[in-house]
C-alpha cells in the first residue's frame, strides 16, 4: 500500500513541478506567476480541487511523445471565491509554451460543462503560445470546442479572462466571446497575427505592445476592459469584479451588508452642474456621490471616455452604471461609446442587475468618420440593448437629453421603469440655437438685425423646451427632483422594482444589429 501510496505522491510532485524548475525560474524571471501560483492567489486559501492533473496527451508526432507533462500544460479545477464556487483554468506556460492541444482543450472543456451544469463563473488564465504546432488540426479542434461552450455558455454563468502572458492566432477568440477580459501591463499581448506577419502583409513596423498590449487594447481597440500593473492586481480585480455579479443567469447578485445612513440626502449635488450648459462636469462626481461609498468599479475606463460604465452598490445592493460624460467630448454618443455602452447593458440584463442611467447627451456625434462607419449600425446597438433588457431601468436626466440620443439612453418610451430628472435638464429635439436657426430661419433673414432676431428665438425656443417641464408635462419624465434627493430616490425607486417580472415576446433570439 505504501509503494502505490509513494507513487501516487510522486506523480502528484511530478504534476506541480510543470515543465521543471528552470522554466519556473525562467517564468519568474519574466516577472510572471507559474500557473499554481496564480491560482493559489485567486482561490480561497486551501479551496482548490484540481480535475485531471494526470492527464497527458497522445501524440507521437515530432518527438512529442518523449515530452509528457502531467496535466498537458494546463491546471483545472474548482475552488472558491469569498466563499463562492468557481471554476478556474491556468495555462502552464511552463509546459510547451502553455501550448493547446488535444487533451489541453479537452480538460478545459470539461469544467466548463461542469460549471454549466452546476451553475458557476469560469475564469481563464491564459498565458499561451497558442495551438500546439505538433499536433496539428487537433489543436485547432481543441480551440474550436472551447469556443463552442464559451457560446453556449455566454448568458448562462459569467466567464471572465485573464490574459497573463502571449495570446495569439485565434486564440484569441476565446477570451473574446467571454463576458471580461482583463490584461497586465508589458507581459502580456493579444492579436490575430504578430508583428512579423504585420510587417509582411502591410509594412508596418510595429512591436507586440504596440500592436496588442494591454494599453493599445483598453484605449484603442475595447478589446480589455481592464488592465492591471502586474499580476497579483489583476487577481484582486477577478475578486472584486464577481463580488457584483451573480453566479449565474438565475440568481441575483447577493448583496453587502448595509447599514442605512440616516441623512442619505446629497447637497453637493445641488451645485454639480456649471452655471453655463456648455460647461462641462465629471459625471463620476455623481455617481460616487448617489452609490455607496467607495462602490463604483469602473469598466472599460480608457475606452470611449465619452461614456461611462461600471458597477456599484446602492444600500449594498450591485447595479450597473451607464453614463454620459459631459468632460470628454461633452459626453455625445458616437460609435464607440454606443458599443461600449451596449456590451454593458447586455451583459447586466443577461445577469439580473439593475441598470441606471446618468444622461447628459448633447446628441450623436456628426461627421463622414461617424457616418462611414456606420453609426447608424453602431448607435442602433444601444438602443437595441437597452429596449431589450427587462431588468430593472432607472434614468435621471441630469442636463442635455437632446434629439435621438434622448430616446436611446434609457428613455420610457423604450421600457425604462421610472425616469427622474433634475431641474437643470434640457428634453429637445435640438439645442435652442440650432432649433431656432431652423424654425425661425424666414423670421430672421427679414429681421432689421438677424442677430438679435435670432437670439430672441433662441430664448422662446430655451423658455419652451430647454427644461424638464414639458416632458413631465407627458409623463415621460416621472418626476423633477432636487439633486441633493436623487439617492433617497433610487434607493426607494429600485426597491420598489425589486420583484419585477417582463418578459420579451417569444422568439428564437433577436438580430441585435451587429
Ligand atoms: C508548441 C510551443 C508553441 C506552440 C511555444 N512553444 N509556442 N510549442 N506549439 N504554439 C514552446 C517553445 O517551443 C518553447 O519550447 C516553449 O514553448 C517556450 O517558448 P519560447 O519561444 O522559448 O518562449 P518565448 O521566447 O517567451 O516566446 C513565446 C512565444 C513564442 C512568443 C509565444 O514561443 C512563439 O512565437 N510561439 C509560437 C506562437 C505561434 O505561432 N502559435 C501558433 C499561433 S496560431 P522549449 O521546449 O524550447 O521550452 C494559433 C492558431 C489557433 O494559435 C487557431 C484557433 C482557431
Amino acid at each position: 500500500m505504501s509503494d502505490k501510496i509513494k507513487i501516487l505522491e510522486q506523480k502528484t510532485n511530478e504534476a506541480k513541478l510543470g515543465g521543471g524548475k528552470d522554466k519556473i525560474e525562467a517564468q519568474h524571471k519574466k516577472s510572471k506567476l507559474t500557473a499554481h501560483e496564480r491560482i493559489h492567489f485567486l482561490l480561497d486559501e486551501g479551496s482548490f480541487e484540481e480535475i485531471g492533473m494526470l492527464v497527458t496527451h497522445r501524440s507521437k508526432n515530432f518527438g512529442l511523445d518523449k515530452q509528457q507533462f502531467l496535466g498537458d500544460g494546463v491546471i483545472t479545477g474548482y475552488g472558491t471565491i469569498h466563499g463562492r464556487l468557481v471554476y478556474v483554468f491556468a495555462q502552464d506556460f511552463t509546459v510547451m509554451g502553455g501550448s493547446l492541444a488535444e487533451a489541453h482543450a479537452e480538460k478545459i472543456c470539461k469544467i466548463m460543462d461542469m460549471a454549466m451544469k452546476n451553475g458557476a463563473p469560469v475564469i481563464g488564465l491564459n498565458d499561451s503560445g497558442g495551438a500546439r504546432i505538433q499536433e496539428g488540426v487537433v489543436s485547432l479542434g481543441g480551440y474550436a470546442d472551447i469556443f463552442y461552450r464559451n457560446t453556449l455558455a455566454s448568458g448562462v454563468i459569467p466567464q471572465i479572462s485573464a490574459i497573463m502572458g502571449p495570446c495569439a492566432g485565434g486564440a484569441v477568440y476565446s477570451p473574446a466571446l467571454t463576458d471580461f477580459i482583463m490584461m497586465v501591463e508589458n507581459t502580456s499581448y493579444m492579436f490575430v497575427t504578430g508583428p512579423n506577419v504585420v510587417k509582411t502583409v502591410t509594412h508596418e513596423e510595429v512591436n507586440s505592445e504596440e500592436l496588442g498590449g494591454a494599453s493599445t487594447h483598453a484605449s484603442k481597440s475595447g478589446v480589455t476592459h481592464f488592465t492591471y500593473a502586474n499580476e497579483i492586481a489583476c487577481i484582486e480585480g477577478i475578486k472584486k469584479l464577481l463580488s457584483y455579479i451573480p453566479q449565474n443567469c438565475e440568481e441575483i447578485t447577493l448583496p453587502t451588508e448595509y447599514n442605512t445612513e440616516a441623512d442619505e440626502l446629497r447637497p453637493m449635488l445641488n451645485n454639480i452642474i456649471p452655471e453655463n450648459a456648455n460647461q462641462p462636469y465629471d459625471i463620476r462626481e455623481v455617481i460616487n456621490n448617489v452609490a455607496d461609498s467607495d462602490s463604483f468599479f469602473e469598466v472599460h475606463k480608457d475606452y470611449a471616455e465619452n461614456i461611462v460604465v461600471g458597477f456599484a452598490r446602492l444600500t449594498g445592493k450591485s447595479i450597473g452604471i451607464v453614463a454620459n460624460q459631459p468632460a470628454f467630448l461633452a459626453g455625445v454618443l458616437d460609435i464607440n461609446s454606443s458599443k461600449k455602452g451596449a456590451r454593458f447593458v447586455r451583459f447586466c440584463d443577461c445577469f439580473n442587475i439593475p441598470l441606471l442611467v446618468f444622461e447628459d447627451v448633447p446628441g450623436f456625434l456628426p461627421g463622414t468618420d461617424q457616418e462611414w462607419n456606420a453609426i447608424i449600425t453602431n448607435g442602433a446597438k444601444l438602443l437595441y440593448a437597452f429596449s431589450e433588457a427587462t431588468v430593472p431601468r432607472i434614468t435621471v436626466i441630469t442636463r442635455k437629453a437632446y434629439g435621438g440620443a434622448y430616446d436611446v439612453m434609457n428613455s420610457k418610451h423604450i421600457g425604462a421603469d421610472m425616469n427622474f430628472a433634475w431641474p437643470t435638464a434640457e428634453i429637445a429635439v435640438m439645442g435652442a440655437k440650432g432649433a431656432a436657426e431652423i424654425i425661425f430661419k424666414k423670421e430672421i433673414q427679414e429681421a432689421k438685425n438677424p442677430n438679435e432676431k435670432w437670439k430672441e428665438k433662441e430664448q422662446e425656443y430655451a423658455n419652451l423646451f430647454a427644461n424638464p417641464y414639458e416632458a413631465a408635462s407627458r409623463g415621460y419624465v416621472d418626476e423633477v427632483i432636487k439633486p441633493e434627493k436623487t439617492r433617497i430616490k433610487l434607493i426607494r425607486a429600485f426597491k420598489m422594482l425589486e420583484n419585477k417580472v417582463d418578459k420579451l415576446p417569444k422568439k428564437k433570439h433577436g438580430n441585435i444589429p451587429l
